[in-house]
C-alpha cells in the first residue's frame, strides 16, 4: 500500500498519498484533507494518535511514509474547516487580579464543540492569540477568559485602549479538546484560565443524562481566582464536585493549599481509576504532571485529554 490510512474514532477511513520531507499532518493537508492540530511542533499533543501496534505518535511531526497507518481519538465530523467570523465586543471586565474577560457577539453564528478554541485577532495586536471559548454553544453571546500577562499585548490592549463596540475578528473552531458525551464519570484540571473550556463544558453538559462530575481548579494566588460563584451556580444544576487550590493564599482563603495536580487527592466524586475520563487544561507542566499523576492512579492513556496553554507564534 503507497497511501497512508487514517481511521477516526467512528469507523471512518481518510487515505492520502505521502508527501515528500513532509509529516503525516502537511500530507493530509496538502491532499485538501483536515485532521486535528495546534502547535504543529510535538509539544501539545493535540494531534496523537494510535498506530496498529498501540504505540502514541504525533501526527504533526511523524515522517510521512507509504503504508502508515494510525487511529486517531476523534470523529472525521469534529474537525471542520475553520471559518472566519467578524466579532464587536459587548463588554470586558477584569473578573480577579489576573483575568480579563470579555463578552462578544459574532457577525453570524460558529458553531463549535464545548472545549474548542478560536484565533483572535484584535485591533493593533500583531498577529492572532489562541483563545478557548468560556461559554456554551448555543448562547449568543461569547466568552473569553484571557490573562493578563504583564507585558502582553492583549493585557496593554485590554488595559489601555479596549473599548466597548471594538471590532476583531475569529477564525476557528480548532482543537479536539471536546467534552465526549458517554456516561464515564469526569474528572477536570485546571489551571488558571484553563477553566474557560473547562466551564464551556459544564455549560453544554446534558443537565438530564449528566455523569458524576469533579473539578479541581488551582491559582498560582488566591487573588487569581475566579468565577467561583459561576461554578457554585453549576454545582446545582449538575452532579458536580468542586476542588479550588491556591499555590500561596493569605487566612481568608477556603481552599485548599497546593497546586491542582496535589488537589486531584480530595477529590471524592468521581473514582481515581479505570473507567474514569478526565481533562486537562492550563499551563503545559501543570497538564504533563496531571496526566503523569492520572495514569498512576490507573487512568487510561486514551480516556486523558488535554490542551496545554502554550504561547505560540502567530500562525504564518
Ligand atoms: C489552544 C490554546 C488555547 C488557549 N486558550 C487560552 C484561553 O482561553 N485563555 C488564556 O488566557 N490563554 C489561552 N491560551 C494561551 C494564549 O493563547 C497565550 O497565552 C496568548 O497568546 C498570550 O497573548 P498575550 O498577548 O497576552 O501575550 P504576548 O504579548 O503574546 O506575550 C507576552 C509575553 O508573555 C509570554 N507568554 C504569553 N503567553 C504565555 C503563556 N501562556 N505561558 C507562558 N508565557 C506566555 C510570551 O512568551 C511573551 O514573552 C491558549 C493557548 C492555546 C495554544
Ligand atoms: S500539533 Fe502535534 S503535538 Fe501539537
Amino acid at each position: 500500500m503507497d497511501r497512508i490510512s487514517i481511521t477516526f474514532a467512528d469507523g471512518e477511513v481518510m487515505s492520502f498519498a505521502p508527501a515528500p520531507g513532509g509529516s503525516v499532518l502537511t500530507s493530509a493537508e496538502q491532499a485538501g484533507n483536515a485532521l486535528a492540530h495546534s502547535c504543529r511542533e510535538g509539544t501539545c499533543r493535540t494531534c496523537v494518535a494510535r498506530r496498529p501496534n498501540g504505540d502514541e505518535v504525533l501526527l504533526c511531526v511523524e515522517p510521512a511514509q507509504s503504508g502508515f497507518e494510525a487511529v486517531v481519538p476523534y470523529r472525521r465530523a469534529d474537525v471542520s474547516p475553520p471559518t472566519l467570523r467578524r466579532a464587536k465586543i459587548n463588554s470586558f471586565q477584569k473578573l480577579s487580579r489576573s483575568v480579563w474577560e470579555i463578552r462578544y457577539r459574532l457577525q453570524f453564528p460558529l458553531p463549535f464543540l464545548p472545549g474548542q478554541f478560536v484565533e483572535a485577532t484584535f485591533p493593533g495586536i500583531d498577529g492572532p492569540r489562541r483563545f478557548s471559548m468560556a461559554n456554551g454553544p448555543a448562547e449568543a453571546e461569547q466568552i473569553l477568559h484571557v490573562r493578563d500577562i504583564p507585558g502582553g499585548a492583549m493585557a496593554d490592549y485590554l488595559a489601555t485602549r479596549a473599548k466597548a463596540q471594538d471590532a476583531f475578528t475569529v477564525r476557528g473552531p480548532f482543537g479536539i479538546f471536546y467534552l465526549r458525551a458517554n456516561p464515564k464519570p469526569k474528572l477536570f484540571v485546571a489551571g488558571g484560565t484553563g477553566l474557560a473550556p473547562v466551564i464551556a463544558m459544564l455549560r453544554g453538559i446534558d443537565r438530564s443524562s449528566a455523569p458524576p462530575l469533579s473539578l479541581v481548579v488551582g491559582f498560582a494566588e488566591a487573588q487569581d481566582a475566579y468565577a467561583i460563584d459561576e461554578l457554585k451556580a453549576l454545582a446545582t444544576e449538575l452532579p458536580l464536585e468542586i476542588v479550588l487550590t491556591a499555590d500561596t493564599a493569605n487566612q481568608g482563603w477556603s481552599g485548599k493549599m497546593g497546586n491542582p495536580v496535589a488537589g486531584i487527592g480530595h477529590v471524592t466524586a468521581v473514582p481515581l481509576q479505570e473507567g474514569t475520563e478526565a481533562y486537562l487544561c492550563g499551563p503545559p507542566g501543570m497538564v504533563g504532571a496531571a496526566r503523569t499523576a492520572l495514569r498512576e492512579l490507573g487512568l487510561r492513556q486514551d480516556d486523558i485529554f488535554n490542551e496545554e496553554f502554550v504561547h505560540q507564534s502567530p500562525p504564518a
